[in-house]
């Protein structure tokens, strides 16, 4: 290796319709899950390969020019976990340079994109060092499972608008050590947008990995796993044949299951807020008197994302402003929409 080696990917994060709740041996998930691809909440980040100059790969890492100690402690360990899937690692150094489009402070989960983004990055850096393209399929598949090594959730940003993470009989060729994209999705799913609410931007009093922990032996475990199976089935129809109705249904038990399974468990945690509470019942209450297919879901943590499809998208947003922009903070909200995963900087 004479040279350095270097590339930058933009990936962005994807908001889970069917939730990864509970995982197992190496990060694999104990239920399928679905998520929506986003667009707007992204992370770029650039990786620089040199060669090696002491006995154990070094890893600088800078997070928007500044250095982020506990984050750094984790992509190194992630690093280290890496070397049998790319050895090239055990000949470099590497400097990681990163940022996020959205606000670090904004309370959005940031691991998908950012562990996404990472793995882009080494994987493309492999192919380089190797000098041996790899097609797009094989490539997206291969980051696919590093990513969710990084951060399960991660394994779903890496194409779009629809991916799925788990296998199941139900969807052909899923995995659980890598995520799909789902086909034959009716067109309204190509535009759904995402407003998500920033109710709270404090750092989560729980981690997803603690949560995810707290799935085993948890005293609703076999009743969540049959759930989901319904759940599953139910949502594939809706995205083929785009009956936004059922989509609603399973989006907000989803959403709200998986709060409850944090409510329910051992140590029983509660992340949402009065505000969190105030917003969903609007929700419910403008779909009830507008005939708009607007729903909510959440992911670990206070802040509401609203999911409807693009051609609402001027009367969601006034509404929105008008009323819900009261119970956020600092009246915050962030638009994004579906997108079709990362691309190369
Ligand atoms: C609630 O992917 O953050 O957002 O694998 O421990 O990194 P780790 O967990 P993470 O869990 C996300 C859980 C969720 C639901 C989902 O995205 O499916």
């Amino acid at each position: 290796m004479e040279h350095t080696l270097t590339t930058a990917w933009r990936s962005p994060s994807n908001i889970a319709i069917i939730k990864y709740w509970g995982k197992h041996g190496n990060q694999l998930p104990i239920n399928p899950s679905v998520s929506i691809t986003l667009s707007q909440a992204y992370t770029e980040t650039k990786v620089s390969a040199q060669r090696k100059s002491g006995d154990s790969t070094s890893v600088a890492f800078l997070f928007e020019g500044k250095e982020a100690p506990a984050f750094a402690a984790r992509i190194e360990k992630y690093i280290g976990t890496l070397s049998e899937f790319l050895p090239f690692l055990h000949d470099v150094d590497l400097t990681i340079e990163s940022s996020n489009a959205f606000p670090h402070s904004s309370g959005i989960a940031s691991s998908a994109s950012a562990m996404s983004a990472l793995a882009l990055c080494l994987a493309d850096l492999q192919m380089q060092y190797t000098d041996a393209p790899q097609s797009p399929s094989v490539f997206f598949q291969q980051v696919s499972l590093l990513s969710r090594l990084g951060s399960g959730s991660a394994c779903r940003s890496v194409i779009g608008p629809v991916m799925a993470w788990g296998e199941t009989d139900l969807i052909p060729g899923s995995s659980d050590v890598f995520a799909v994209q789902l086909h034959d999705l009716d067109p309204v799913f190509h535009t759904m947008r995402d407003a998500i609410l920033i109710v709270d931007d404090g750092i989560k009093s729980v981690s997803s990995s603690a949560g995810h922990a707290l799935m085993q032996g948890h005293p609703f475990g076999a009743a969540r796993l049959s759930q989901v199976k319904t759940h599953l089935a139910d949502l594939l129809k809706a995205l083929r044949s785009g009956d936004l109705e059922h989509f609603t249904v399973i989006a907000e038990a989803e959403a709200l299951t998986l709060h409850a399974l944090m409510m329910t468990s051992a140590n029983s945690y509660v992340l949402m807020t009065p505000n969190t509470i105030q917003v969903m019942n609007h929700v419910r209450a403008f779909r009830r008197e507008t005939g708009i297919p607007v729903c909510f879901t959440l992911d670990a943590g206070p802040n509401v994302h609203l999911l409807y499809p693009d051609a609402h998208h001027a009367r969601v947003q006034q509404w929105i402003e008008d009323v819900l922009l009261d119970f956020c903070k600092d009246r915050r909200v962030i638009y994004d929409q579906a997108g079709h995963g990362p691309v190369r900087l």
